[in-house]
């Protein structure tokens, strides 16, 4: 039986998802559902809840009310630590890289490669493997840094978020989420980063895209989400909806305005 992406069980879902900041309703009855083989684009104005939503996804903060179910049971994950060893890589857009450390050991944190016998047993990392496999991961993912041993910190933000994208795609088995990945990027590795987001897709990885630059969103996502002032006011086909559409249902200035932004109140 041919299945089309529509009738796949999602692997990651957010059911009727509530999250306050103090006074703050960051996130009001968020539904939203990722199926393998699809590129989501999670769009919305600065302070819309795209970041909070993702954090809250992963781990990294804990939510009010609602559900997370991964791959079909429910779940809270106690960190991000927790969602990665779920198969859920993330790119945060504060980077949540180690930036003391160099490429190799932030491409490795927490899955080091030990050296054989007693030397392994008692924590000897194998350095050699470790830097030869990063370098192999980087020049296949076309992503360049000056060199794997620089501390991050003496990276540019562009090299640095290259690294991020390229240990998300490296590790994740379950789901890719990549909060503004392109935000310090210059053309080529735009290009590039948007290039691997399809090839993961491809190998039926979904992946959870949140970018500001509607051209980019527009040629990878197979399905937009718009979150307005934390509740989602309109889901989007690219092939049917215009930029125009898009930046209507964010800023709430359009059709998008009337009616699907007062559900829930
Ligand atoms: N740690 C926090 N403490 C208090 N308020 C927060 C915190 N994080 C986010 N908020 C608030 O929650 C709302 C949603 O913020 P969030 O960072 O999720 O927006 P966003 O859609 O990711 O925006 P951007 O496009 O600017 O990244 C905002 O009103 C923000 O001020
Ligand atoms: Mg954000």
């Amino acid at each position: 039986m041919v299945s089309t992406v529509a009738t796949r069980a999602p692997v990651l879902e957010a059911r009727n998802i509530n999250k306050h900041f103090g006074p703050v309703h960051a996130l009001k009855d968020v539904n939203l559902s990722v199926r393998p083989g699809e590129v989501l684009a999670l769009i919305g104005d600065n302070g819309a809840g795209k970041s909070t939503l993702i954090n809250v996804l992963t781990g990294v903060l804990p939510f009010d009310s609602g559900e997370i179910i991964f791959d079909g049971q429910p779940v809270r994950f106690s960190s991000p630590q927790d969602a990665r060893e779920h198969g859920i890589e993330t790119v945060y857009q504060d980077l949540a890289v180690a930036p003391h450390l160099d490429a190799v050991a932030n491409i490795f944190l927490g899955r080091e490669h030990r050296t054989g016998g007693l030397p392994g047993a008692l924590g000897f990392l194998d350095n050699d493997r470790m830097r030869k496999e990063t370098d192999e991961q980087l020049a296949r993912l076309r992503v360049r840094v000056p060199d794997i041993e620089r501390r991050l910190v003496t990276l540019s933000g562009g090299q640095r978020q290259g690294v991020a994208v390229a240990r998300a795609v490296m590790w994740a088995s379950k789901v890719v989420i990549m909060d503004e990945p392109t935000a310090a990027l210059g053309v080529a590795q735009t290009a590039m980063v948007l290039d691997l987001v399809t090839q993961v897709r491809d190998t039926g990885i979904p992946v959870i895209f949140i970018s500001h630059n509607m051209p980019n969103v527009f040629q990878v996502a197979d399905r937009i989400v718009v979150l307005r002032l934390g509740e989602v006011v309109a889901e989007l086909d690219p092939k049917t909806a215009s930029i125009e559409d898009a930046v209507g249902a964010m800023t709430g200035s359009m059709r998008f305005a009337r009616g699907e932004a007062n559900q829930g109140e």
